[in-house]
């Protein structure tokens, strides 16, 4: 599902992904089934500071229809409820979903988001 609502990128493995926020006492995944079959996720995650969103889809035939509102108000939920007071998230460049998140109070914020890749641990 992820792969088609574009969600995947080459240098990111979705399946380990998906299992260490399972995994994680601070983080989750929450979905969305019609029928027992997941239509719909939200990665929700808390670093300590802020709750953070991953992996906010919907299966392409599916959306539209409130669910991915409603997959956000739950992650909302979630985080408030492990202690976040802020909920932040990255949208990839060129993707047209702004518009759906500040229609859910989202703002950009004034800050550049800087990252880079960490060299496995030896041993
Ligand atoms: C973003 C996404 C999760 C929204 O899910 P959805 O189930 O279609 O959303 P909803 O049905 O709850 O839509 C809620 C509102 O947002 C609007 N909306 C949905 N997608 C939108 C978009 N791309 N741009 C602007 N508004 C959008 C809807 O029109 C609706 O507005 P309304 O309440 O005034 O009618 C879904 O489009 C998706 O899976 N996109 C591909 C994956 C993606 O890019 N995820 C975000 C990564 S940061």
């Amino acid at each position: 599902m992820w792969h088609a609502c574009g969600l995947t990128r080459p240098w990111n493995d979705p399946r380990a992904d998906l299992d260490q926020a399972r995994a994680g006492a601070t983080s989750t995944v929450l979905v969305a089934r019609r029928a027992g079959v997941v239509v719909g996720t939200v990665m929700a995650g808390v670093d300590g500071h802020r709750g953070w969103v991953y992996y906010l889809g919907v299966q392409p035939g599916e959306q539209g229809r409130g669910l991915g509102s409603a997959l956000l108000r739950a992650a909302e939920a979630w985080l408030g409820a492990h202690g976040a007071r802020k909920v932040q998230l990255m949208v990839r460049t060129g993707n047209p979903v702004s518009g759906f998140y500040a229609g859910h109070g989202y703002a950009v914020q004034d800050c550049l988001v800087l990252g880079r890749w960490l060299e496995p641990a030896a041993g």
